[in-house]
């Protein structure tokens, strides 16, 4: 007998139909997004969904102290005060090295609190540190199998967030190996349409999920990304240039 795929939902219906029904459990996903389009706030997101389902969530920052992210948070009506208090909520705020470093020990405070929490979610922000240890892609590559191996021993859904203005710029970079090794590729994009900035979803790959393939608009709101309507009409979206077509 097939047993279904767990799926995590995002805690809207729209985000988990685009997503063909949610997070598929214990994947690994790539989070990719230019300066302030919305990465921090779907992570948050992802992690609220998880509360209300029972699941709890580890944040780990390497660039906003977690008295930012929690203040930040409670403007988008979250409040990850009292789901730390509670227990359901880790934040680990430190530095890329050390953070490496205890995955790779498997030991110290770091992978302790870890092991004592046992997140069902986990949120990476960002994973684009990992970029300024090494230009060498083959290392960069382990670094990143270092990441993923640890949450799918875990059996962590991870969000990695990672900064990229436009995905199709990494070619020829290190940072390309990351999408080819975790399961599932979102892309936050801002794009001009008439004259005006707008932000844009597409999920570029989900291994194992039928995933909706059009490029979605969407709006930061309290409770999180709400999802707009397909850009229909016009070419050129994930080059940030758009334009109309007949
Ligand atoms: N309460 C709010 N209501 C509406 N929009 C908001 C609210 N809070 C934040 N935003 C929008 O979200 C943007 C920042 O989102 P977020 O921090 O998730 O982006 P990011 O991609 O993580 O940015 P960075 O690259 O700086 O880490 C802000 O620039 C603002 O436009
Ligand atoms: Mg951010």
């Amino acid at each position: 007998m097939i047993t279904p795929t767990q799926k995590l939902s995002l805690g809207s219906r729209q985000l988990d139909d685009m997503l063909g029904g949610g997070l598929v459990k214990g994947s690994a996903v790539l989070v990719s997004g230019a300066p302030g389009v919305g990465k921090t706030t779907f992570g948050l997101q992802f992690l609220t969904a998880g509360f209300k389902a029972g699941q709890r969530g580890l944040l780990v920052s390497f660039e906003e102290f977690p008295a930012s992210l929690i203040r930040d948070a409670q403007q988008l009506g979250w409040d990850l005060k009292t789901m730390e208090q509670r227990g359901d909520l880790g934040i680990i705020f430190t530095s890329p090295q050390v953070f490496l470093e205890s995955l790779k020990q498997q030991s110290g405070p770091i992978a302790e609190k870890i092991q004592a929490l046992k997140p069902d979610r986990m949120v990476l922000d960002s994973v684009a540190h990992f970029q300024q240890f090494t230009q060498n892609s083959i290392e960069l590559r382990e670094i990143y199998n270092i990441l993923i191996n640890a949450v799918k021993r875990q059996d962590i859904t991870a969000l990695l967030l990672d900064e990229a203005a436009n995905i199709l710029q990494a070619q020829g970079k290190p940072v390309a190996a990351l999408p080819f090794l975790v399961d599932a590729v979102i892309l936050l994009r801002y794009v001009e349409v008439d004259s005006s900035m707008k932000r844009a979803m597409a999920v570029m790959k989900m291994r194992g999920s039928n995933h909706q393939k059009e490029i979605r608009s969407f709006e930061i709101k309290p409770g999180g990304l709400v999802l707009g309507p397909p850009f229909t009409g016009q070419a050129g979206i994930l080059s940030g240039m758009s334009h109309r077509i007949a």
